[in-house]
């Protein structure tokens, strides 16, 4: 029974390497059988259905949330989305406008340029990756977070990153990475190198709004995405 939490861990990685399998057009449930039999095939199946679930239950948590004084500007609560059971998870700081409008994370101007990062520089569908944020909702002319906010927000974006239990964490800016660090370091000071959350790697990097205000930095946040292929390539 000691050994539940690594069955647990090994169950989920299998679950993510199938669904890789798919995204090559490989049948996951034919795939699993072939190599492990059915009885491995569907524990693999019920345990990438397990982060799905978590999921799901953390936004029911969530409801119409009304725990901080963000709630009486929004327009939609930005929950985060993507990959349940995603290898990599990406956290940014609060919902823009454009997100707030969608309910949708990073699909404004900067969202535009992750998804750039993760589908042109680490080769990933955007979609096989997760996407959230410190803040589900947006703080009125998009201002910086305030410490209630980021309180009154922490359980959830916790939940999330426990459900998914991505391989490499990355913290998009100050907010993002801070948050992960648990640390009031700057940014620039933090990226360049790997850190921990619960035992998950991260790598701290640029906010794609500032490398939107300032190309020059986008040569720094491709050091750091090889890193995190090193990372997912462990
Ligand atoms: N900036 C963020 O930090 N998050 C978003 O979702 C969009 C812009």
């Amino acid at each position: 029974m000691s050994d539940l939490p690594a069955l647990v861990a090994d169950l989920r990685e299998r679950a993510r390497y199938y669904a890789t399998l798919s995204d090559l057009g490989l049948p996951p449930r034919a795939a699993a059988s072939a190599s492990e039999g059915p009885v491995a095939s569907a524990a693999v199946d019920a345990a990438a259905a397990d982060a799905a679930a978590a999921l799901k239950a953390v936004r029911e948590d969530v409801g119409d949330c009304e725990r901080c004084k963000l709630a009486g500007g929004r327009r939609n609560i930005v929950f985060g989305q993507g990959n349940a059971n995603a290898r990599l998870m990406f956290v940014g700081e609060a919902p823009g406008a454009e997100e707030d409008a969608q309910g949708l994370a990073f699909v404004g101007r900067a969202g535009q340029l992750l998804t750039d990062i993760i589908e042109k520089g680490l080769k990933i569908p955007r979609k096989d990756v997760f996407i959230a944020n410190v803040l589900m909702c947006r703080p009125p002319d998009n201002r910086n977070p305030e410490p209630d906010e980021i309180t009154a927000c922490q359980p959830f974006l916790e939940q999330k990153i426990d459900a998914i239990r991505p391989k490499v964490l990355v913290g998009l800016g100050k907010f993002g990475a801070q948050w992960l660090l648990k640390t009031a370091e700057p940014i620039s000071r933090l990226r360049g190198r790997v850190g921990d959350y619960k035992g998950i790697k991260v790598v701290p990097t640029y906010h794609p709004a500032f490398l939107l205000r300032t190309p020059s930095a986008k040569k720094e946040v491709w050091e750091d995405m090889k890193v995190v292929l090193g990372l997912l390539a462990e």
